[in-house]
């Protein structure tokens, strides 16, 4: 389903758990039972609810994912955790989506950065340079996995490079994970960012001084640009998504899906991009056996057909 973030003030995100190698039963130096039953129940969860496929070799790192979340909720046992959150989906309802979030926002891997994959970018604004000629209505640009907003930024920055601060691009951010989704919206970020040249930075942020000193806000004329919303691609309600789009950016996340589920994400992301519009991915994402729906068209750029 897709919804809008609460109007709730942002939340600082909390780092995942970076000890991927804690321990794993009881009978070590553990904080926690899980086992490889536990592990497996994981799987199954995160892949029915969010297409992410884990691997074999995985479990240290869930174990690390979800320790907090067990020490959150009381629990003793990764048995005890999953056997709550059974419960909760059974009985359906508000309780259950909550936790069923929280559980999702720990397990997703957000890495990114400002204009990763940076060839993309001014390919991106030549491209909206050419659409805006003939666009009579403005631009729309998807990121689809926007995560904590690097990405979404960088679009709304190069729009405003490409086209004027007047520019008529409306760029909406999606994910699935809410917590970083909160700090996309937000919009507030180290100074010393990776990806943002000097020339950017002063352009597109606001330097934060005192206790906000070391800090950067991206200005109001780039964030005017965006709406932020929760979607789920892979059980979220395509339809809601309004207009086609002439742009959408799904780069690093179809590499958590397996094949049947990308070809399901394909197939919605052409149903929801103009014929001609472009579909941007990520470098290890390859998707030439859907040559129906998309054609190469540059280096990891896709056209819709
Ligand atoms: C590695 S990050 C990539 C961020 C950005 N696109 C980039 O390339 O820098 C992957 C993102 O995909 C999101 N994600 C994972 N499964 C998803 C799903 N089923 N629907 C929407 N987003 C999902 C994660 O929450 C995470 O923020």
């Amino acid at each position: 389903m897709m919804t809008e973030p609460t109007a709730s003030a942002p939340r600082i995100q909390a780092p995942k758990d970076p000890s991927p190698h804690a321990g794993l039963s009881a009978t070590g130096d553990n904080e926690f039972v899980m086992t490889r039953a536990d592990f497996e129940l994981v799987r199954r969860l995160i892949h029915r609810h969010a297409g992410i496929h884990l691997a074999d070799g995985k479990q240290a790192m869930v174990y690390g994912r979800l320790a907090r979340r067990l020490r959150e909720t009381g629990h003793g046992a990764f048995c005890d955790y999953l056997q709550h959150l059974e419960r909760l989906i059974a009985a359906g309802g508000a309780a259950a989506e909550s936790e069923m979030q929280q559980f999702v926002n720990c397990l997703t891997t957000n890495l990114t950065s400002f204009f990763r994959e940076e060839h993309h970018f001014p390919a991106l604004a030549e491209d909206l340079r050419a659409r805006c000629a003939y666009a009579a209505e403005g631009l729309r640009v998807w990121c689809s996995a926007a995560s904590t907003g690097e990405e979404p930024y960088s679009i709304a920055m190069t729009a405003i490079e490409a086209l004027g601060a007047s520019a008529r691009v409306e760029i909406l951010a999606s994910d699935i994970d809410t917590q970083v989704l909160a700090t996309a919206e937000r919009g507030v970020y180290p100074a010393d960012s990776r990806g943002l040249s000097e020339q950017r930075l002063r352009a597109h942020f606001q330097r934060g001084t005192g206790t906000n000193s070391g800090r950067i806000r991206v200005r109001p004329e780039v964030a005017r640009l965006i709406r932020f919303a929760t979607f789920n691609l892979v059980h979220g309600d395509w339809a809601r998504l309004g207009q086609a789009f002439d742009v959408i950016f799904c780069r690093n996340v179809m590499i958590y899906f397996d094949a049947p589920t990308q070809r399901r994400v394909l197939q919605h992301m052409h149903g929801v991009l103009k014929p001609g519009g472009l579909l941007y991915v990520g470098h290890s994402e390859n998707f030439s056996d859907a040559r129906e729906l998309f054609r190469l068209r540059g280096k990891t750029v896709y056209e819709r057909v």
